[in-house]
């Protein structure tokens, strides 16, 4: 794609003159627009860029190793990874509000990120994955990774560390962003992956969230995408995912009785999110991803679909 490759090309020069010698950090959070800005700006100055990629202990299966692997390695970026799950475990405790565990995690995600970027000497820059529609509507600010972006826009970076922005992908759309990225040779499973919530499964356990909660919930939902993927259908629906309920029920298995946590599989279609349908699975499909889930995770016994259209209900359930 000529115009693609010439855009990539004269970003990649603007970015050089840019930033010359002097050093770059970027908070990378897996997301389809900080991992394209990551891998641009890498391709422009290397060694300069340094990532950081605060992982909460709230995001899927597997979800850390895949980025280290992805980019980290793949890719040959500079990425610190701070493990930081009890850290945001132990804000969390006790909360059950979702407003609140949103804030908890969004502050939490500012403090941890200031803390890492700190240890970086001589930064001059701060790397951010922003688009064009967050240019023009900087009011819709929601996970942490926007939160940081209104954060740092307006001059909350800790107070001796004056760094000047850096955001390559301002002029461009999402679907845009993602042809950049496979471009550069993220794979498309990646670039195309639907969207995930800044506070992660801090909002899909409802109501307190705990270690334990979190290692069922990623067991069950990777499953859900797994069988998706295999049916040929993770590309025909446009967010899906698992909800943990804090809420048990009895059930049998074998000769035993058993009392554990009921989830809910939810699967949204819609174009722009302000509106949705959820998705028409077939039911062997939705009896496969039941069954695996009861018999491989333990801890639940039940499993529910989501016959919710938003509005008005949410696609989210907190
Ligand atoms: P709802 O649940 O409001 O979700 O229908 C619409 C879209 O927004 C995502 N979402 C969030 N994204 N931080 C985020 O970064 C949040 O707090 C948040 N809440 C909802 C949701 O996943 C869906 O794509």
């Amino acid at each position: 794609n000529w115009k693609l490759t010439n855009y990539i090309d004269h970003q990649i020069q603007a970015i050089k003159e840019k930033v010359g010698d002097k050093k770059v950090i970027l908070g990378l959070s897996g997301g389809v627009d900080s991992s394209v800005a990551s891998v641009l700006i890498h391709k422009a100055i290397g060694d300069q860029l340094t990532c950081i990629f605060v992982d909460t202990g709230l995001m899927r299966l597997n979800e850390g190793d895949l980025i280290m692997e992805a980019y980290g390695k793949h890719f040959d970026i500079n990425i610190i990874r701070v493990d930081a799950q009890e850290r945001f475990l132990s804000k969390l405790k006790g909360v059950s509000d979702p407003e609140k565990k949103r804030k908890i995690i969004g502050h939490e995600f500012i403090e941890v990120f200031d803390e890492e970027s700190a240890k970086i000497e001589n930064a001059s820059f701060l790397a951010q994955g922003t688009i064009y529609p967050d240019v023009i509507e900087s009011q819709s600010i929601k996970g942490p990774s926007a939160t940081i972006k209104s954060h740092h826009n307006v001059g909350g970076l800790p107070e001796d560390m004056k760094l000047e922005l850096l955001e390559p992908l301002r002029e461009l759309f999402k679907d845009e962003v993602r042809k950049v990225g496979v471009e550069l040779g993220i794979s498309p499973d990646l670039v195309y992956r639907h969207p995930f919530p800044g506070p992660g499964l801090g909002i899909r356990i409802l109501g307190e969230v705990d270690a334990e909660k979190v290692e069922i919930l990623q067991k069950a939902d990777a499953i859900f995408i797994e069988e998706l993927h295999k049916n040929d259908l993770y590309n025909s629906v446009s967010q899906a995912f698992v909800v943990l309920l804090p809420v048990k029920s009895v059930g049998v298995m074998g000769d035993e009785r058993t009392y554990e946590y009921t989830c809910v599989v939810r699967s949204a279609d819609t174009i722009d999110f302000m509106t949705a349908t959820w998705s028409k699975l077939p039911y062997e499909v939705l009896e496969k991803v039941s069954n695996r889930i009861i018999n491989e995770v333990k801890g639940i016994n039940r499993v529910a679909y989501d016959i919710s259209s938003k509005p008005p209900a949410t696609i989210e359930w907190e």
